[in-house]
């Protein structure tokens, strides 16, 4: 009587450790499937982030670009130059022509994210061997940024 007990309960064991491990490779399924549809939604034109379409006026805000200036100073230009040189990131002339407004936008608040889904960032770390880390940036501080950039670029 007592066997019988035992094999039953090693029955159960065996099914529950089964099901466990059905349940785990199904949410690893899932896991997979949902990173497979997020690649297949990224758009390389506006990068991953929350911001979509940035409406800029054509003339410059000389002000914001100012703003945008200190920030580059404080935070950027230890790997940025403004020319088309590269010190440990590509230089900056020219970005704004490379990237829509709100790439430049999520890349430089989302960093981590677009580098790990974007063509072109991933070119980029191929050339640089170093991978940008993320600057927490206000919404603002970001803006301000890709004034500056506009400006480094002759918006006037
Ligand atoms: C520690 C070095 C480092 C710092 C600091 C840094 N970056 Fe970068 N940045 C990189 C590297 C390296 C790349 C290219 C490789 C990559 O995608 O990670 C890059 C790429 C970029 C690009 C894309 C350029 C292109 O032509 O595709 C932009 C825009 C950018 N950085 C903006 C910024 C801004 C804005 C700041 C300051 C708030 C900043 N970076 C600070 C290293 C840095």
């Amino acid at each position: 009587m007592k066997r019988y007990l035992i094999i039953g309960i090693a029955i159960a064991v065996g099914f529950s450790i089964i099901a466990c491990g059905e349940e785990t490779s199904k949410t690893q399924a899932a896991k997979d499937a949902a990173a497979a549809d997020s690649l297949k939604k990224y758009d390389p034109n506006k990068g991953e982030g929350k911001f979509k379409d940035i409406v800029l006026d054509e003339k410059l805000n000389g002000e914001m670009a100012e703003g945008g200036n200190k920030t580059f100073e404080a935070k950027c230009s230890a790997c940025h130059k403004l020319t088309d040189e590269k010190l440990v990131g590509p230089g900056w002339k020219g970005v704004t022509g490379r990237h829509q407004p709100s790439w430049i936008m999520n890349f430089i608040t989302n960093t981590d994210e677009m580098i790990n889904k974007d063509p072109a960032a991933q070119a980029q770390l191929e050339i640089c061997l170093v991978r940008m880390p993320s600057q927490s940036l206000s919404d603002n501080d970001a803006r301000a940024l890709l004034e500056f950039m506009r400006k480094n670029d002759g918006v006037k």
